[in-house]
């Protein structure tokens, strides 16, 4: 399903600047983008004013949990997709630990129908490499809506884990398309967690999973990745090290991303928020966070992700060590980033570099991702003047929290479309929630990568 649809007048974020004009869909499509403004609306036509508002392209979030199947009372694929959608994320892309795992390919054609009748957003899925399922990753390679394999290196939420030398050679050896690994070290891990057995305070977790756990397997994965002549994406980037490392030795096969929790907490928060902002790998310090933010700036660090992992807080209150690891973010991560903009950490064309173009281009998703004429109608307007305190009330995640709460916001999407289709609105002086458009399934499709 696709729309025809003109906004007029808005600040328009196009990839050679920000400019003030009007831009059309039809069917789906960017029609014209017109840097003077003057379109005539069309009969038929879904009119939006967009004086006062930048449009953007939608968001695209590489790295989502939305536990389906397996966890609904957390989140499932029509809410998830609906969180995202209020925050501005047009596309997304599921990871495999779900329950059962998905780890071959009757369970993703599963999630590809569940996603085709429930989504408001196009979706994209990663199969789960085990220590004996090379024939299950072969058997996807090229199916559309899956977008990659991803390899838990060491142990975090879930069971998936491939972290002996043989399997991890076997996977790398033997399979095409992108290999997105979790890069802590398996065996540096475990060593580690007994030794921090008896410590309870959270300041524990990111001395137990240090920055020597994240580096080794970071340059395994790196030479594996040489070695075999084979693409490899690493999730969740977390520290200086990695960061510096990766300048050097990253090369044309290698491509990072980094959270947007670790671009704006450090230990101070994990002391103020506690379990709330648990998570592996888990955020570390100042003078990490400032790396990261100057790697990503040099282009290091390919995209801005979620890693959205919703928890319940009931399972969150059994508290550290055991409580669960993940937040959730798909509804803030872009707010937040144009917070950071609007506080002149970077540029609102960096955040739609990082959060659009960035993701669309390691994914090898055509047609998505830049304001351009021909490109998919995938857009979002925010607002950059007002800002809001966000409480756990407006949030539409199932679990109904966020490891924000408190933050002033700015940067909330008014509109959020998909293809032409309005799929999130909000008013000025409105609800911070806003209001979900569409039944399940209005919009969205399965993505392709190439
Ligand atoms: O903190 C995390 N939570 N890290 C992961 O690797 C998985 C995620 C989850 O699924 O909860
Ligand atoms: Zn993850």
């Amino acid at each position: 399903m696709s729309g025809n649809l003109l906004v007029q007048n808005a600040m328009m974020v196009l990839p050679d600047g920000i400019v003030e004009g009007d831009l059309r869909v039809v069917e789906g499509l960017i029609e014209t983008v017109a840097h003077q403004g003057g379109l005539q609306p069309r009969e038929g036509e879904f009119v939006i004013d967009g004086t006062g508002l930048h449009l953007l392209p939608g968001a695209i979030d590489p790295h989502v949990h939305f536990r389906e199947p397996g966890n609904p009372e957390k989140e499932d694929l029509e809410s998830g997709s609906r969180a995202a959608a209020a925050g501005g994320i047009t596309a997304f892309l599921d990871m495999p630990n779900t329950i059962p795992n998905a780890t071959n390919r009757a369970a993703l054609e599963a999630k590809i129908d569940s996603a085709a009748k429930k989504t408001v957003t196009h979706y994209g899925f990663f199969i789960g490499a085990t220590t004996n399922n090379v024939s299950d990753l072969q058997s996807i390679e090229g199916m559309e809506g899956i977008c990659g394999i991803k390899i838990f290196m060491g142990s975090s939420t879930g069971d998936l884990l491939v972290h002996e030398q043989e399997h991890l050679e076997e996977i790398f050896a033997n399979t095409g398309g992108i290999i997105a690994t979790h890069a802590e070290d398996e065996e540096r891990l475990q060593m580690r967690i007994s030794e921090f057995k008896h410590r309870t305070d959270i300041a524990a977790h990111a001395e137990c999973r240090d920055v020597e756990c994240a580096l080794i397997a970071t340059k395994r994965a790196v030479a594996l990745a040489k070695k075999h002549n084979h693409r490899l994406h690493i999730v969740h980037l977390t520290s200086a090290d990695e960061a510096d490392w990766l300048a050097s030795n990253k090369g044309e096969l290698v491509t990072t991303e980094v959270c947007v929790q670790h671009l704006t907490f450090d230990q101070n928060d994990v002391e103020e928020r506690g379990v709330r902002v648990l998570m592996n790998p888990p955020i570390r310090y100042i003078e990490d966070k400032e790396t990261l933010w100057k790697r990503l700036k040099d282009g290091t660090i390919d995209c801005v992700v979620t890693d959205h992992a919703p928890h319940t807080l009931a399972a969150k209150a059994i508290g550290f060590p055991k409580a669960p690891a993940g937040m959730p973010g798909v509804e803030t991560s872009l707010p937040l980033m144009l917070t950071h903009a609007m506080d002149g950490k970077c540029s609102v064309s960096d955040v739609v570099r990082w959060m659009c173009t960035g993701p669309a281009k390691v994914y090898g998703i055509g047609n998505k991702g830049s304001l351009i004429e021909g490109y998919d109608g995938d857009l979002v307007l925010v607002d950059l003047e007002t800002r809001r305190i966000i409480t756990d009330d407006d949030t539409w995640t199932k679990v109904g929290w966020t490891p924000y709460v408190g933050m002033e916001l700015t940067g909330l999407p008014m509109w959020t479309i998909v293809d032409g289709i309005p799929v999130h609105k909000r008013t000025l002086g409105g609800s911070f929630r806003g209001e979900a458009i569409g039944a399940p399934g209005c919009a969205g499709r399965t993505l392709k990568f190439s």
